[in-house]
């Protein structure tokens, strides 16, 4: 009996073998998250007077556009170099979109910080809309219509383009989309314009933050209350397979998967069968429930957020999207997941 269970616990002993101390852990590690590879978002708002907290979201603002352009200088000491714009205009519409507060910031940005950044630019109507959806309303109020939509969303990816952004992010989940704003893209001259997808973008709830931050809920009394006519069903993964594979066919360079920890399954998928740099948004919900669990003591935030990037490197994303990166600078440094 003893014999048996001493030979038993003996090979049992290998795995550990790799596993006994820092340096051999980090030795053998196969991902590792590095801060070129994140992307930090921004909120910049039209018609405030100071910066705002977003709540849940420790360090995001709704920044003026001089809070902004403070900000950006501060993340790019601590090393990023890569963001997402999100404009928020004052003025909401339901029809023939205004882009200029948006493209002002992006000319700004591009003005103060030449080409030591990579600015990509959110592409959607949901913060200009009266309503808050992502697009124009059929007179009836119970659905958004794709074609105008689609026209003006190729009209502000242009408008974005054109201001100097070297990317556009439509993430919007109209038909054709990818497509008409590349065709705009081209014939003005911009095939140097990357087009980032939110080719896989489900119909989550854990947007709330976000669209605190950005304006955005649907709102009023509407008979489309909310988002599911146009996002993706997160119980539907041949959907978004089907999403990216068009979007990637319309000429999408980079393809994303929309929330990152509840769909880590879908980007591990989508990333083996699809060949293209792959995106991933861990999104203002998952984000914050990290830091709520930080703030009641109940886990090691730094250390929680490190551990969630290394799973969609895992999965496959090289491009993470995380209100947290301009904190990765030191929380990769610790070396958190090494111990
Ligand atoms: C706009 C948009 C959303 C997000 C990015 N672009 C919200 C939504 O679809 O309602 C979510 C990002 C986040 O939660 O951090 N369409």
């Amino acid at each position: 009996m003893a014999n048996k269970l001493d030979k038993i616990i003996s090979q049992c002993l290998s795995l550990r073998r790799l596993r006994q101390n820092p340096l051999i852990r980090e030795l053998t590690l196969e991902h590792r998250v590095s801060i070129e590879q994140l992307i930090q978002p921004y909120f910049v708002v039209d018609g405030i007077k100071q910066r705002e907290e977003v709540p849940g979201l420790t360090g995001t603002y709704r920044d003026t556009p001089s809070t902004l352009l403070k900000q950006i200088e501060n993340d790019m000491e601590n090393g990023i170099k890569k963001i997402l714009l999100f404009g928020v205009p004052k003025e909401k519409r339901s029809d023939n979109f205004d882009p200029s507060f948006t493209t002002s910031q992006i000319i700004a940005i591009r003005k103060a910080f030449g080409k030591d950044i990579f600015i990509a630019a959110d592409v959607c109507l949901c913060s200009s809309t009266t309503h808050g959806h992502c697009g124009i309303l059929s007179a009836e109020g119970d659905h958004v219509e794709n074609a105008s939509t689609v026209y003006e969303l190729a009209k502000s990816a242009l408008a974005y383009a054109q201001a100097g952004a070297d990317c556009v992010a439509p993430s919007d989940m109209m038909d054709g989309r990818v497509g008409a704003i590349r065709e705009a893209l081209d014939s003005a001259g911009l095939e140097k314009t990357l087009i980032m997808s939110y080719s896989a973008k489900f119909h989550s709830k854990f947007y709330g933050p976000f669209r605190i931050a950005a304006d955005s809920a649907p709102k009023g009394a509407l008979s489309l209350k909310d988002r599911s006519t146009y996002q993706i069903d997160p119980a539907r993964p041949s959907d978004a397979l089907e999403s990216s594979i068009r979007d990637s066919e319309e000429g999408a360079d980079i393809l994303m998967v929309k929330p990152g920890l509840p769909y880590l399954d879908i980007l591990a998928r989508l990333s083996k069968k699809i060949h293209k740099p792959w995106a991933v948004y861990e999104v203002s919900g998952e984000f914050a429930a990290i830091e709520l669990m930080a703030k009641q003591g109940l886990i090691q935030g730094p250390a929680a957020h490190v551990e969630a990037w290394t799973a969609f490197a895992r999965a496959g994303a090289s491009i993470i999207i995380t209100y947290g990166a301009r904190f990765a600078g030191e929380w990769l440094k610790s070396g958190i997941t090494r111990g």
